[in-house]
């Protein structure tokens, strides 16, 4: 039997496959790329069904901007196209959203859908979403740093006063539930440097599924093999059934 305790609070998915998945079907990247979008359309509905508190999904990295330039605009287009159609969709289920990412790369108009759909759903109090575009794990521990030390510098913090509380409020998921759950699907078992600090503690589960073929069942599979981990977190696993 499931209990609350077996379905993890924060999710997060490296959405994976897409250039293979059109390649494999003969058609170009960028039909991978759209039929991920409805993988991403039903994996979002899902995970709010089934209760999830939080879902960040890696979209764009830091190294995606190294594509050939024709790949990235034609991504930059698809996110644009899919905010504007997506947002009210999102509002109206009471999910709340936030972008991670090196904002000031993407381009203005873009910049500005990002924040306005922030606004729009930050009243909500469903499932947090957060998007990561522009986004790499290092990036986001250094900007951490960065922030602390002008605080430092500043004179209102101490650096012995900087602990994994504090440094993690200063990255960007900051609030949200620890990560429970890292999802990769498109068969590689690497972290292409996604959230690095998060995932100190978090169950790993890779899935040769690509992305535009991970739906709800698949989505299910991932819940279960979670349910099955102990999560030990440094001690003895009797320490772990011991009753409380
Ligand atoms: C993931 O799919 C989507 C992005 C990185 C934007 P890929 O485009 O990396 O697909 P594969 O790995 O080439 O199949
Ligand atoms: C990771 O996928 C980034 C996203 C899914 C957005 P990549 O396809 O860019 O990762 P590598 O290059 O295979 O490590
Ligand atoms: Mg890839």
């Amino acid at each position: 039997m499931s209990t609350e305790e077996d379905l993890p609070q924060h999710i997060a998915i490296i959405m994976d496959g897409n250039g293979r998945w059109a390649k494999s079907r003969g058609k170009p990247r960028h039909t991978g790329h759209r039929a991920g979008v409805k993988a991403t359309r039903a994996i979002v509905e899902a995970a709010a069904e089934r209760g999830v508190r939080a879902l960040t999904l890696f979209a764009f990295s830091s190294e995606n901007w190294s594509r050939p330039e024709e790949e990235v605009s034609s991504l930059m287009s698809l996110f644009f196209e899919v905010l504007q159609r997506e947002v009210e969709i999102l509002d109206k289920n009471n999910i709340r959203v936030r972008f991670v990412g090196a904002r000031e790369q993407l381009s203005d108009r873009l910049q500005k859908k990002l924040a306005a759909a922030e606004a729009q759903t930050a009243g909500n109090d469903g499932m947090e979403l957060a998007l990561a575009v522009a986004y790499g794990g290092r990036w986001d521990i250094v900007n951490a740093v960065r922030q602390l030390s002008e605080r430092v510098a500043a004179g209102e913090l101490r650096s012995e006063d900087i602990n994994d509380e504090l440094f993690a409020d200063s990255l960007s998921l900051a609030g949200m539930p620890p990560l429970d759950l890292l999802i990769r699907t498109g068969g590689e078992q690497r972290i292409s440097n996604f959230l690095l600090w998060d995932m100190a503690y978090s169950e790993l589960y890779f899935t040769p599924t690509l992305w535009p073929d991970f739906g709800a069942p698949q989505l299910d599979e991932a819940l279960e093999f979670y349910a099955g981990r102990q999560r030990r977190f440094g001690r003895t696993g009797e320490q772990v059934d011991a009753p409380a």
